[in-house]
């Protein structure tokens, strides 16, 4: 239990430190100014991830300020607190880093909104945040933005999934073409085996019905082999797996005659 609590201590503290798969996104916090975006409904959106925003709207307030580290504010100056710092939490979303808030501005009776910040590779750009969208059918808050650092983790992954590590979970998708590609292979080769094992007994046993006029189990082309074949790979089995010689039992020990030797063909 002590453990559990420790890993859930050191989990949390990990994520409140913006780290994700190791890779330490706290740079992505601007110390000059934060990053902002301007709608032409006259709203702006401040954003600062990895920590509070630079904006500080309780100026002249003898309140505590409040963490945040997304919010907005309309034309007619009323704030809204978009992203609680405490609540931020990093994902990976392959092509683009998410930093997941919850806020507190009620969406509906019983929700409040989601802000999902999500950050994609630009190594060279003007505007860091490029879309910003309210989405109330699901109570989102989404804004999207460019920063060069998630460029060096999405290449840290890269370098880290041709020298497999550990940790890595997201990393298998370039493999997992391969091992869809494999068993279509195997299981279309498998079928042709069986479909021949089935074409080959069919006319075998129509061939021993007609011409040799043979009945009962006698039918079966090769029904000796095909009897002993159960032992046969029961011992090659043993043989390889368990580094024994194989069984000295007989091979027909259970050799179900009398079920065989009732079937007609
Ligand atoms: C991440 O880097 C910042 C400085 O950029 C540092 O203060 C912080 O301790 C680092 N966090 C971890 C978990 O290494
Ligand atoms: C905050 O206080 C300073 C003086 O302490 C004053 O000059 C300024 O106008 C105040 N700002 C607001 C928004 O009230």
């Amino acid at each position: 239990m002590k453990i559990l609590i420790l890993l859930f201590i050191t989990f949390t503290t990990l994520a409140y430190e913006c780290v994700l798969n190791g890779f330490n996104f706290s740079s992505i916090h601007s110390e000059i100014e934060d990053y902002s975006f301007f709608q032409d409904n006259g709203i702006i959106t401040y954003v600062n991830p990895c920590g509070r925003l630079l904006y500080d709207y309780l100026v002249n307030s003898t309140s505590p300020s409040p963490d945040y580290s997304v919010l907005t504010i309309d034309v007619d100056d009323k704030i809204d607190l978009m992203g609680l710092t405490s609540s931020e939490h990093l994902k990976d979303k392959k092509d683009y880093v998410e930093f997941k808030y919850s806020s507190s501005v009620s969406c509906s009776a019983t929700e409040n909104y989601e802000t999902k910040v999500k950050v994609y590779c630009s190594k060279d750009v003007q505007d860091s945040i490029f879309y910003v969208k309210y989405d109330d059918s699901d109570c989102e808050f989404e804004v999207k933005m460019y920063h060069s650092l998630v460029c060096k983790y999405i290449e840290s992954k890269q370098t880290s999934s041709t020298h497999p590590h550990p940790d890595d979970h997201d990393d298998d998708d370039d493999d997992d073409d391969d091992d869809d590609d494999f068993p279509v292979v195997g299981i279309i080769l498998l079928l042709i085996l069986l479909s021949s094992i089935c074409l080959y007994l069919i006319i075998g046993a129509v061939v021993n019905v007609l011409l040799f006029k043979r009945r009962g189990i006698a039918v079966i082309p090769n029904y000796v082999f095909w009897l002993s074949l159960p032992m046969l790979i029961k011992d090659g089995c043993k043989f390889i797996f368990c580094c024994k010689k194989p069984s000295p039992e007989p091979f027909y020990e259970e050799a179900p005659d009398q079920d065989f030797a009732d079937m007609q063909f």
